[in-house]
């Protein structure tokens, strides 16, 4: 967390990298709200669900849009214009496949979705109130207080419905947010050496 804490708080300082870092949680917001859209479009999709996805997508542009006015210019997810935007892929990716296999043939439809979106919104939740504090600190005019206010809205919201599907619940979460901890932890240092090497080359 100090090493986490201290990288947040030197993008404060460099405005092309923290673009690239904005961008970053644009693309891990939008391939949320892909996964919701992708997995949950049947004649079953209920108003929370749209509301979820819409908010998902929000996120996404809230993020992209802060991302470009620090850079000045338009940024699409390539490599160059995100921080190890393919271990952010690569992140999203493998907590849904470890979540996937993990639950029986027999769940309920929406249960990988919603612990999906349960175990994502823990890390999100934790980061962006560490984030949040460094903004507010730096003056450097992003809030996060309505993506936070909503994304702890979005925990309690899966967490209300996992208990109604799901009598293991609790022995899970704590499986999946290990899965998700160890998922984490490779691609943050995925972003730190990114950084290291946009350090040893171009000022950022
Ligand atoms: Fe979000
Ligand atoms: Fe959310």
């Amino acid at each position: 967390m100090p090493a986490l804490r201290a990288r947040l708080t030197a993008f404060c300082g460099a405005p092309r990298l923290h673009a690239r870092f904005l961008n970053t949680l644009s693309l891990m917001e939008h391939i949320g709200s892909r996964k919701i859209m992708a997995t949950q479009s049947g004649v079953e999709l209920d108003n929370d669900t749209l509301k979820h996805l819409a908010e998902e997508s929000r996120h996404a542009f809230f993020f992209k849009r802060a991302a470009e006015k620090l850079a000045r210019r338009k940024l699409d997810y390539g490599a160059d214009a995100t921080i190890a935007g393919a271990s952010a892929r690569a992140y999203m990716g493998r907590l849904d496949a470890g979540i996937e296999a993990a639950l029986p043939p027999t769940r309920p439809a929406a249960l990988p979705y919603l612990y999906m979106s349960l175990i994502v919104e823990l890390r999100a939740i934790w980061l962006y109130r560490l984030y949040r504090d460094i903004l507010d600190s730096y003056a450097i005019g992003i809030a996060l207080k309505s993506v936070l206010a909503e994304e702890e809205l979005h925990l309690s919201a899966m967490l209300g419905r996992i208990g109604e599907m799901d009598a293991d619940s609790e022995i899970r979460i704590a499986g999946f947010a290990r899965l998700e901890d160890r998922q984490f932890r490779i691609a943050w240092r995925a972003i730190e050496d990114a950084c290291e090497i946009v350090a040893q080359g171009a000022p950022a």
